[in-house]
């Protein structure tokens, strides 16, 4: 299906952050968009602050004055919700509440005609609940924009029971024509985003909750082994923990308790004390004049080598080699089970067992356990674990190598999995389950968790650039340290390995 006509009038109800932002991007892309609001004036002021928005991009000369004008005068203040008659697609970007939406659209079904698609940007309440009292449900659909609406490329397309196939096309061409990113998903607690992106945040609360590292450190792992954006604490403390924590509460009631959307204590301690993050000028870090936030822990080795032995396949910590060769170290090879020999100490990639337990099980002294890097040709650090008693000179021979292939070290406390390893691995589980259960195709998720939240790879993606076999391997080991549903390795997971498969096809 082709996307609206821009002769098509758009309509936005709900002045507020979101549907200002939903207003200005029908607007740029040359609908005539009404907007209204239930507070006198608000529509009206929201265009005021759209239209400084438009200015400072034509100062910074990213826009034309012309196409500022342009799309101000595509933009019109209503107060009379009887003034949307006309309209083609309406977005109600109101308060999120069902009761109060469902009202909104049955009047909505009174004033517009028949042939009108009507559409929700909730986060969290269902489509097909919201529709559920309807004349025409077929005609409601989620079309979920992502905070700020103008900036994030994202649009979740998201299809109730009674959607029609048909109107979700339309929305999916139209959103695409309006610039945007767009993906089907079905209507499921959090969509695709709002769910997949959960683990982000869980593992490392757990990890802080087990005081296996700061959250200075897990932050800067995150972000320069990790290559995202910005740690879970660094994020939650910018999203706001009031918000975070209400939409983990709200995903987990809604898989009626599913631990793997178990809300943290920890952020339930911050949410409690008014310790809002940014907004409130303090979170799991200090926002007060002057205040330095801790630096991340580096572990140093005043040793240097220069050999070392790869025994058989390193995984995707092959990627190492070249790296280590590139800083003057040799590097020879010669069978064996992915082990990397400095000196006295033995490096390998964790399969998410606990350094004491490998080093038991496998017979290995001195083992010293990798993290995961998204790329480990350019990743500016890593983190490690080791079992307690390892030789001293060995940990600081495996410390050197790192630190001489130009990697800041941090040592964690031997924990399951590390950090990144452990959260890209329960990213793409969830990822998979999503796609298990047909909420969306694995391009839809990977794109979604791109476009949405900027993750440097897909979650599939990445676990096919991991080793599907490798990333159960991990959850395995996990869900036995553990001994908890949380870590089930998802279906999908096990059938794509036992297939031979990879995840994102
Ligand atoms: P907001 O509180 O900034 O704006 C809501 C606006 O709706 C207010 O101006 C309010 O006066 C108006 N309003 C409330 N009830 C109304 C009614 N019955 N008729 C007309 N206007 C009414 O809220 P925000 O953040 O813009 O969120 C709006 C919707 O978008 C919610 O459903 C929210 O879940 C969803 N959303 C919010 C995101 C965010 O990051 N803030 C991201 C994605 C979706």
């Amino acid at each position: 299906m082709t996307a609206l006509n821009t002769t098509a009038r758009i309509a936005v109800i709900g002045a507020g952050a979101m549907g200002a932002g939903i207003a200005q991007v029908a607007a740029q892309a040359g609908h005539l968009v009404l907007l209204l609001d239930n507070r006198p004036g608000a529509a009206a002021q929201a265009i005021d602050g759209i239209d400084r928005q438009l200015g400072k991009r034509v100062e910074k000369g990213k826009l034309s004055a012309d196409a500022r004008t342009a799309t101000l005068a595509r933009l019109q203040a209503v107060e009379s919700i009887d003034a949307l008659a006309d309209c083609a697609l309406v977005i109600e970007a109101i308060v999120e509440n069902l009761e109060v939406k469902r009202a909104l659209l049955r009047q909505l079904e009174g004033i517009c005609g028949e042939q009108c698609i009507l559409a929700s940007n909730t986060s969290s309440l269902s489509i097909t609940s919201i529709a559920a009292q309807l004349e025409r449900p077929q005609r409601l659909l989620g079309l979920h924009f992502f905070n700020p609406a103008p900036v994030m490329a994202l649009v979740e397309i998201v299809s109730g029971l009674a959607s029609d196939p048909a109107l979700a096309d339309c929305l999916y061409a139209t959103a695409k024509a309006w610039g945007k990113k767009p993906v089907h998903t079905r209507s499921t607690p959090g969509f695709i985003v709002n769910r997949v992106a959960r683990p982000f945040y869980a593992e490392s609360l757990r990890l802080l909750q087990e005081n296996v590292a700061d959250c200075s450190t897990l932050d800067a792992l995150m972000r320069d082994a990790g290559g995202f954006a910005m740690g879970a604490f660094e994020l939650t403390d910018l999203i706001g923990h009031d918000v975070n924590y209400a939409v983990t509460c709200s995903v987990f009631n809604a898989y009626y308790g599913d631990n793997r959307f178990q809300p943290s204590l920890i952020q339930k301690d911050l949410v409690d004390a008014g310790r809002l993050g940014r907004k409130s000028g303090q979170g799991f870090y200090s926002y007060a004049d002057g205040a330095e936030r801790p630096t991340a822990k580096t572990t140093l080795s005043q040793r240097a080598v220069t050999t070392c032995v790869v025994e058989g396949d390193l995984g995707i910590a092959n990627a190492l080699i070249p790296r280590l060769r590139e800083h003057t170290i040799d590097v020879t090879h010669r069978d064996g089970h992915g082990l990397l020999r400095v000196g006295d100490a033995v490096l390998a990639l964790s399969d998410g067992r606990m350094a004491c337990q490998r080093a038991q099980e496998d017979g290995l002294r001195n083992l010293i356990l990798l993290d995961l890097a998204f790329d480990y040709g350019t990743a500016s650090r890593i983190a490690i674990s080791c079992a307690a008693g390892i030789d001293p000179g060995a940990f600081e021979d495996g410390v050197a190598l790192l630190q001489q292939a130009g990697l800041r070290v941090s040592l964690l406390s031997d924990s399951p999995a590390l950090a990144v390893l452990r959260t890209v691995a329960m990213l793409a589980n969830e990822a998979a389950d999503a796609q298990l259960q047909g909420v969306a195709s694995a391009a839809d998720i990977d794109l979604a968790m791109r476009a949405g939240v900027n993750y440097p790879q897909g979650p599939l993606a990445w676990a096919d650039a991991i080793g599907p076999a490798h990333v159960l391997r991990v959850l395995e080991h996990l869900h036995a340290s553990y001994g908890e549903e949380r870590y089930r390795p998802s279906l999908l997971l096990r059938r794509r390995v036992a297939q031979g498969r990879s995840l994102h096809d």
